[in-house]
C-alpha cells in the first residue's frame, strides 16, 4: 500500500486525509493540536458570490466551482458520520446607504454576466426574509449560498478520517525531511511557509465571536447576513444555539490575540445590523491566523514528485475545502483537475522544483 502523509489537520488536511485513505492510501496525519487552529475559529460562510466583484473573475469562478461540491460532500459526510454540518437557509448581504445599494446592484450583475443568479431585494423585501434586521437596511442581496458549522466540520471529518483508516500522529512536523512517505501533502495552513519557505502564504489575523441565543430575546437570522458597517465588513452565521459574528482583519502576523478594539468594533457593528442581539449571551470570542496569499487564491498543486501543497485558502478555507480534496486526490492519481488550475502554486515565479 502506498504511504502518504498528511502535515495539518485542519479542515484542509483532514479533508485530504479523509479522502486519500477511502481512495486506498495508508495515511498519516501530522498535527500537535488537530483541529484547532483556523479551521476551529472560523465563520463557516460559504459565499463566493456574495464577495464577487467586476474584475475578479478567477476568484469567482473557482469560489463557484468550490460551491457547487458543497451539496455532495456534506451529503457524503452526513451518511459517513451521521452528521448534517450544514446550516443557513441561504446568504443575504445587506445595505445600509446608498452606496452600499450601488454595490449589491454592481455585484449582481457582474456575478450575473458568468452565469449566477442573486435576487436584489428592496427594504420590504429584505423585512421579509429576514424580519428581526435593523429598520435602518434599505436593500439586500439574496445568493443561493449556505454556510457549514466549522466545528462540526472538523467532528465529521474526524470521524470519518478514523474510520477509513487515517492514522493520527499528534506531533509537530519541523522539516519534511524527517517524513519518509512515498507522497507528503502540506496542509499546515498558515505555517505552511516555515516547512516550504518559497510559499507566498502569510498570517492575517481574524478576531470572531460566538453569541448564544438566549430565551425571550429574537430568534437568529436564518440566513448568513453580511453587511459593510463603518467600512468594515461583518458577517453573520448562524448556529444551532446562536450566531457567530466575524471577523476583524489585521497584518499582526501570528498573534493570535483578542483585543478589546475588536470585541468592541464586532459587537457595535453586529448591533447596527442585529439590534436584538445585545440580549445574547457572549458565549466565545476567539482569534485565528487566515493562511492568506497575494492573489487570494489558494495554492494547490506539485512542489516536487513527491510532495503537494494544499494551502493558503485565506478567508475560503471551509468554502475550498471540497474543491481542494478533489484537486489533491486527482494529482495523487497522477491527473489535474481543471477547474482547480487558478490555484496551480507555479503561478508564482519564486516556486520552483525541489528534491524532497
Ligand atoms: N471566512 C471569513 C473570514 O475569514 O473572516
Amino acid at each position: 500500500m502506498r504511504t502518504l502523509a498528511v502535515v495539518g489537520g485542519g479542515v484542509i488536511g483532514s479533508a485530504v486525509a479523509w479522502r486519500a485513505a477511502a481512495a486506498g492510501w495508508s495515511v498519516t496525519l501530522f498535527d500537535p493540536a488537530a483541529g484547532t487552529g483556523a479551521s476551529w475559529v472560523a465563520g463557516g460562510m460559504l459565499a463566493p458570490l456574495s464577495e464577487g466583484w467586476p474584475g475578479e473573475t478567477e476568484a469567482l469562478r473557482f469560489g463557484a466551482a468550490a460551491l457547487s461540491r458543497w451539496p455532495d460532500l456534506a451529503a457524503e459526510l452526513r451518511q459517513a458520520t451521521g452528521i448534517d454540518v450544514l446550516v443557513a437557509a441561504a446568504t443575504l448581504t445587506v445595505a445600509l446607504d446608498a452606496a452600499d445599494a450601488a454595490d449589491l446592484r454592481t455585484i449582481a450583475d457582474f456575478v450575473g454576466t458568468q452565469g449566477h443568479h442573486m435576487q436584489l431585494l428592496d427594504r420590504a423585501g429584505v423585512r421579509a426574509t429576514e424580519s428581526t434586521l435593523a429598520r435602518t437596511v434599505r436593500a439586500g442581496l439574496l445568493a443561493p449560498e449556505p454556510a457549514a458549522d466549522n466545528r462540526l466540520l472538523l467532528q465529521a471529518l474526524s470521524r470519518a478520517g478514523t474510520a477509513a483508516g487515517v492514522h493520527l500522529r499528534p506531533e509537530t512536523v519541523t522539516t519534511l525531511d524527517d517524513l519518509d512517505h512515498d507522497r507528503v501533502v502540506l496542509a499546515p495552513g498558515a505555517a505552511a511557509a516555515r516547512l516550504w519557505p518559497q510559499l507566498p502564504i502569510r498570517p492575517v489575523k481574524g478576531e470572531i465571536l460566538r453569541l448564544h441565543h438566549r430565551p425571550g430575546t429574537p430568534p437568529p437570522p436564518r440566513h448568513v447576513v453580511r453587511a459593510r458597517v463603518h467600512g468594515r465588513s461583518l458577517y453573520l452565521v448562524p448556529r444551532a444555539n446562536g450566531l457567530v459574528v466575524g471577523a476583524t482583519q489585521y497584518e499582526a502576523g501570528f498573534d493570535t490575540t483578542v483585543t478589546v478594539a475588536g470585541v468592541r468594533d464586532l459587537i457595535a457593528d453586529a448591533e447596527a445590523v442585529l439590534p436584538g442581539i445585545g440580549e445574547y449571551e457572549l458565549a466565545e470570542a476567539a482569534a485565528g491566523s487566515r493562511p492568506c496569499t497575494p492573489d487570494n487564491l489558494p495554492l494547490i498543486g506539485a512542489l516536487t514528485d513527491r510532495v503537494i501543497v494544499a494551502a493558503g485558502h485565506g478567508r475560503n478555507g471551509i468554502l475550498g475545502m471540497p474543491i481542494t480534496a478533489d484537486a489533491v486526490l486527482a494529482l495523487l492519481a497522477g491527473d489535474t483537475l481543471p477547474e482547480a488550475k487558478a490555484a496551480d502554486p507555479h503561478r508564482f515565479p519564486q516556486i520552483s522544483g525541489g528534491t524532497r
